[in-house]
């Protein structure tokens, strides 16, 4: 792209000031400059003027969900039928790690913090651990994709590599980047991180599909015969993946995908909900929803809203095609620290949040298919984000939580 093209497509969007330093770059990253202004979808920044549209809900209604007694009395013979498919290579498993770990606020990609207190153990690690029991039990590899992004791919894949996958099977494990989307202050202007470098960040977790496709492993998967996609988080140390039983149950309910769900703890606490919306499965976030929803109870006397999704969730591979137009899953705009440069043009790395980041979410695509399993599962055995390095959701909590489990730290 010229310069003068780059003027032409920055003037369309209002972000010219991008240009500001250009005169001041050397050749390199003046080319640089313009690829990625070429290679930048600048529409995103439009959703910031248009908050109160977005996100608007249907009809919130109840969504009955598999809990534990149910589970308990077909337990085996759910499993009997998720073995069956993980033997078989039905099954694959999709690592979200592309995210930027800001509130942890270490500068290595989630996955490679050390939460060990007497020897190493990394996020990675602990993941993978959790994969090898389901691995030894079916006496099968179960397909790994992990999704990075620009700021952590080179970072993931060597600590990877260099810790041999822990054990994983390196002939079973593939990696693809998701997209970058640019972030801007509070009133949409694109910010500059260097004078030649436009702030960008990973789009959100929601692209994932769009991104294996992009990243030719969605191929791969579907060559190697799987026909379900455990898509999981990097953050939640204690999760159990490609969960046998999880997969055994989704399976015999012919549902499009299922959903890990814990009961809430609180009535207020901070997880999205999953429900029906407009009759389709969805998921209301804490701040979506209101008190009248928060108090209906169901037939039982119990919360009608009362399941949290944990971001483990079971796909059917059949049903997803539709996701490969990333652009259906609505943008949502979040309040974050974005490093930018100051009125002189030096970077900095703000205290504060200081504009918004545009993301899709995974949890978004629930409500594009037909069907949808809820399964519970017990919060403390399968449940301990670490989104923070203190306090609720944090390295202590989870190590609390892994301790309580048996794991030696
Ligand atoms: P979070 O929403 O907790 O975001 O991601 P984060 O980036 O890890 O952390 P903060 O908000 O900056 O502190 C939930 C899961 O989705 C992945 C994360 O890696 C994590 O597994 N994710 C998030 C992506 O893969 N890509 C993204 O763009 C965002």
């Amino acid at each position: 792209m010229t310069y003068d093209q780059a003027k032409e497509k920055l003037e369309k969007f209002g972000q010219e000031h991008l240009l500001k330093y250009y005169t001041e770059l050397e050749e390199g990253q003046k080319e640089a400059l313009l690829t990625q202004i070429d290679e930048t979808d600048f529409s995103a920044v439009d959703a910031c003027k248009h908050m109160e549209e977005i996100g608007q809900k249907g009809k919130i209604s109840p969504l009955k969900c598999m809990e534990l007694p149910e589970i308990e009395a077909e337990k085996e013979r759910f499993r009997a039928i998720g073995l069956e498919a993980i033997k078989a290579g039905k099954v694959g498993a999709v690592l979200l790690a592309g995210g930027m770990g800001t509130r942890l606020g270490s500068d290595d990609p989630k996955g490679m913090y050390n939460i060990g207190l007497t020897k190493d153990m990394y996020i990675f690690e602990r993941l993978i651990c959790n994969m090898m029991d389901v691995v030894n039990e079916a006496g099968a590899w179960i397909p790994l994709f992990i999704m990075t992004s620009d700021k952590n791919q080179v970072a993931t894949e060597k600590f990877l590599r260099e810790h041999a996958f822990f054990g994983y099977s390196a002939d079973y494990v593939w990696f693809f980047k998701q997209d970058m989307a640019p972030a801007s202050d509070y009133n949409g202007k694109v910010y500059l991180e260097q004078k030649g470098v436009i702030s960008t960040s990973p789009n959100g977790n929601g692209g994932w599909y769009a991104s294996m496709e992009k990243g030719g492993v969605r191929k791969i998967a579907q060559d190697l015969g799987v026909e379900w996609l455990n898509v999981f988080a990097v953050d939640n140390v204690l999760q159990r993946i490609a969960d046998p039983v999880f997969v055994g149950a989704t399976i015999d309910r012919d549902c499009a995908v299922g959903a890990k769900v814990v009961r809430k703890n609180a009535p207020d606490e901070k997880v999205g909900v999953i429900c029906l919306e407009d009759g389709r499965p969805s998921i209301v976030e804490y701040y979506e929803l209101t008190d009248e929803l928060m108090n209906t109870k169901d037939e039982k006397g119990d919360p009608a809203y009362n399941f949290g999704v944990i971001l483990n969730y079971l796909f059917r591979d059949k049903d997803l095609k539709d996701m490969l137009d990333n652009d259906r899953l609505p943008l949502h705009v979040v309040e974050k620290k974005i490093p930018c440069l100051d009125e002189e043009g030096n970077p900095v790395k703000p205290e504060k949040p200081n504009g918004y980041k545009y993301e899709r979410l995974v949890l978004d695509m629930i409500h594009e298919l037909d069907s949808c399993l809820p399964f519970e599962v017990v919060r403390n055995r399968e449940f301990a984000p670490i989104k923070n390095k203190t306090g609720i959701d944090s390295v202590e909590s989870a190590r609390a939580l892994l301790q309580e489990n048996g794991v030696e730290l």
